[in-house]
């Protein structure tokens, strides 16, 4: 057994032991007082007594509200006052917003089939919600800047908490796709919790970033962003693992409307772009093995209109075999091999979302979820991911999505 592969064993021990410690205690007692959760740090936190699974009239209480969505021009206009009122507010919302976003997600998970929800890892994920639901339910009113300070501070510690989710989910799903029939209950499932969990994280992280004042941006939404640059970065960095691995990568190209500039939140492209140009190094360089250096160019469209914008990215990796092409938006279809697959945590691009270490993302190549989930996200915004591939030549990935500016209606958060 390899190294990693060892330490991933000892790591799944480990979290199974927590697992079933945590399944064995069937009574949670809320706090008498509120003082642990105001006065949040993750040690006291550490120290409460593990949830209970079932039999949570809060939970089912908050179940039952409505979430209340805004539109990201409500998140850009709302402007900000020199008192700081606008954070007591925008943290108000949070606090009655959150609890009910989590015990929506609460509620799906308890649908789930016996069989699924006993899936350790997908237990493990059940149980954050839970967690998270106490935090964020029993944290006291919020009426000023010191309380809002603790706030934040836990709001914090939970979006750190929750970093790996999406990880879990396919690591779960995958491990207990053999007791399910029904397919779609798994791929309606995992769009609902990811694009609600993209929601949860950019409105908690709009309200963290509120607190920083910069030129160029508004809590999550950068007023100015360039789209050129923020694809460049995604890039250069899909280039540098290719090359870690391989030795070399396609070069790309970009062209289009280069200079297009508008307000829109970097964060779901900084998921769906790494994904997208993966893809096509992969297939790039996977199709060219014999000429390694006489790759192809990968070259990337950008249009904006007064609608929305376009970024197409266009291969010459020989295009997606007419046999695999109803699944490649399939939760878990791949075509990526053992040993560049998550199993081994490592492989050709295999570590390239890991290595950006970044919240909405995880070490995802080999699992099937780079297209699915980009485009769950991409319609979770407005807009759509589709392809067009030429058999034997390359594929064409078009990601449409709408713009945020107010003018034209736009989806809700
Ligand atoms: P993963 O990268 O983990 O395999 P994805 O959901 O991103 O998961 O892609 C699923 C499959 O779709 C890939 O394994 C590959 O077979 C196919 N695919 C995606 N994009 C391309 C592309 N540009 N060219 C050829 N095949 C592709
Ligand atoms: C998640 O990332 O899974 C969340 O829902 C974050 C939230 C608990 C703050």
């Amino acid at each position: 057994m390899k190294a990693n592969q060892l330490v991933f064993k000892q790591a799944l021990n480990f979290k199974s032991a927590s697992y079933s410690r945590s399944i064995a205690i069937t009574s949670y007692r809320p706090q008498s007082n509120y003082s642990a959760v105001h006065d949040y740090s993750p040690a006291k936190e550490k120290s409460r007594p593990v949830v209970s699974f079932y039999n949570q009239s809060a939970i089912d209480v908050a179940a039952k509200k409505p979430s209340v969505r805004l539109t990201p021009a409500t998140l850009l206009y709302t402007g900000k006052s020199p008192d700081g009122n606008h954070l007591l507010r925008s943290a108000q919302y949070l606090h009655k917003e959150l609890p009910v976003r989590v015990a929506h997600r609460i509620a799906e998970f308890r649908g789930l089939p016996f069989i699924v929800g006993c899936n350790p890892t997908i237990l493990h994920v059940h149980e954050l919600y839970i967690r998270a639901f106490h935090l964020l339910s029993e944290f006291p009113s919020i009426r000023d800047m010191d309380t809002e300070r603790q706030y934040c501070k836990m709001v914090k510690t939970l979006l750190d908490d929750h970093k790996d989710v999406v990880t879990h989910l396919a690591e779960g799903f995958r491990e207990c796709r053999k007791h399910i029939t029904d397919e779609s209950l798994i791929h309606n499932f995992l769009d609902r919790i990811l694009t609600s969990r993209l929601g949860i994280r950019m409105l908690a992280e709009h309200h963290l970033f509120l607190h920083q004042d910069k030129n160029d941006s508004i809590g999550i939404i950068a007023t100015k962003m360039s789209l050129k640059k923020v694809i460049e970065k995604w890039v250069s960095f899909a280039r540098e693992q290719c090359e870690l691995r391989f030795g070399y990568a396609p070069s790309v190209k970009i062209n289009g409307h280069t200079g297009a500039t508008f307000p829109y939140i970097i964060q779901p492209l900084d998921y769906m772009l790494p994904e997208l140009l993966k893809n096509a190094m992969r297939a790039t360089i996977e199709s060219h093995l014999d000429t390694p250096m006489n790759l192809p160019d990968v070259v990337i469209t950008i249009a904006s209109n007064e609608v929305d914008f376009i970024i197409r990215i266009s291969d010459r990796g020989g295009g997606i075999p007419h046999s695999l092409l109803k699944k490649v938006f399939q939760y878990h279809f791949t075509t990526a091999n053992d040993d560049e697959s998550v199993s081994d945590n490592g492989g050709a691009l295999g570590t390239m979302i890991e290595a950006v270490n970044q919240p909405t993302a995880g070490p995802l190549c080999g699992f099937g979820f780079g297209l699915p989930v980009s485009k769950a996200y991409a319609e979770y915004l407005g807009g759509s991911i589709s392809l067009e591939t030429m058999q034997g030549i390359g594929t064409d990935v078009y990601l449409r999505l709408r713009h945020i500016d107010g003018k034209q209606e736009s989806f809700r958060i």
